[in-house]
């Protein structure tokens, strides 16, 4: 059986703007969408450029818009897209510029990241090792906490939220994930850092609660909640 796909395509040398192209592929049992733009790039056009590395939905690398939603191409499955559609069109994730096809510029993502300060600032090193890891928690900041430490920062709660769209400024879920992560661990000592950042007009209290970036997160983080548990924690 032979599907047809769209894909985006854009030169930087070349073209002005993309343009969506459409492609004749092989459908295979079992296939992803990694596998089928793996096929277009092997079998049709080399000069194909998209990401990934671990073909396991860890690294959060090939995350790309599948018809119109942000999802992880080796995670999904093109046989799940034709359930729900026609055809399949690909696009580079939204809210980020595109390097070339479907690769997009993640650098405002990673220095945003750097600027939470992504790791635990502890007031002083306990000379028990034991002692240094002991801490109590509430069982819902460690659920969430557990959650957030899943995220793989692929973006895709950052290309699906609508509030980004109207606000490209609001700091978006997958960082607010970042800064609960630290947040909600009992052992940081930087509480105040993490508050000014979260609690700034482009803060998580710009957060509309469209939940969509529960919906299209990969690996079950909850965003919203996170966000929501930063709300009640600074407010
Ligand atoms: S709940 Fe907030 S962060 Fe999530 S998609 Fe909606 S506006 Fe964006
Ligand atoms: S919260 Fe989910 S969707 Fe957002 S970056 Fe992390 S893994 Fe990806
Ligand atoms: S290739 Fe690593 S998440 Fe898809």
């Amino acid at each position: 059986m032979t599907i047809k796909t769209k894909i985006f395509r854009y030169h930087p040398d070349k073209d002005k703007k993309g343009k969506l192209v459409e492609y004749s592929v092989r459908m295979e049992e079992g296939m992803s969408v990694l596998a089928l733009l793996h096929q277009v790039h092997d079998e049709q056009d080399g000069t194909l450029a998209y990401r990934y590395s671990c073909r396991g939905a860890i690294c959060g690398t090939c995350a790309v818009m599948i018809n119109g939603v942000p999802r992880l191409a080796c995670k999904t499955q093109v046989s799940k897209i034709l359930d729900e559609a026609d055809a399949i069109t690909i696009e580079p994730l939204a809210h980020y510029g595109v390097i070339k096809d479907l690769v997009v510029d993640k650098r405002p993502f990673w220095q945003a990241v750097q600027a939470t300060m992504p790791w635990l600032v502890r007031e002083k090193e306990l000379p028990d090792e034991r002692l240094n890891y002991e801490a109590s928690m509430s069982k819902m900041d460690l659920d969430q906490l557990n959650r957030s430490s899943d995220c793989i920062k692929c973006s895709c709660c950052h290309a699906g939220c609508p509030k980004v769209d109207e606000m490209p400024e609001f700091i978006g879920p997958a960082i607010s994930i970042q800064i609960s992560k630290q947040m909600f661990d009992p052992r940081d000592r930087n509480f105040e850092h993490r508050k000014q950042i979260s609690a700034a007009p482009n803060g998580v209290f710009a957060c509309d609660k469209h939940a969509v970036c529960v919906k299209v997160c990969p690996k079950d983080c909850r965003p919203l909640r996170a966000i929501t548990f930063i709300q009640n924690r600074i407010k």
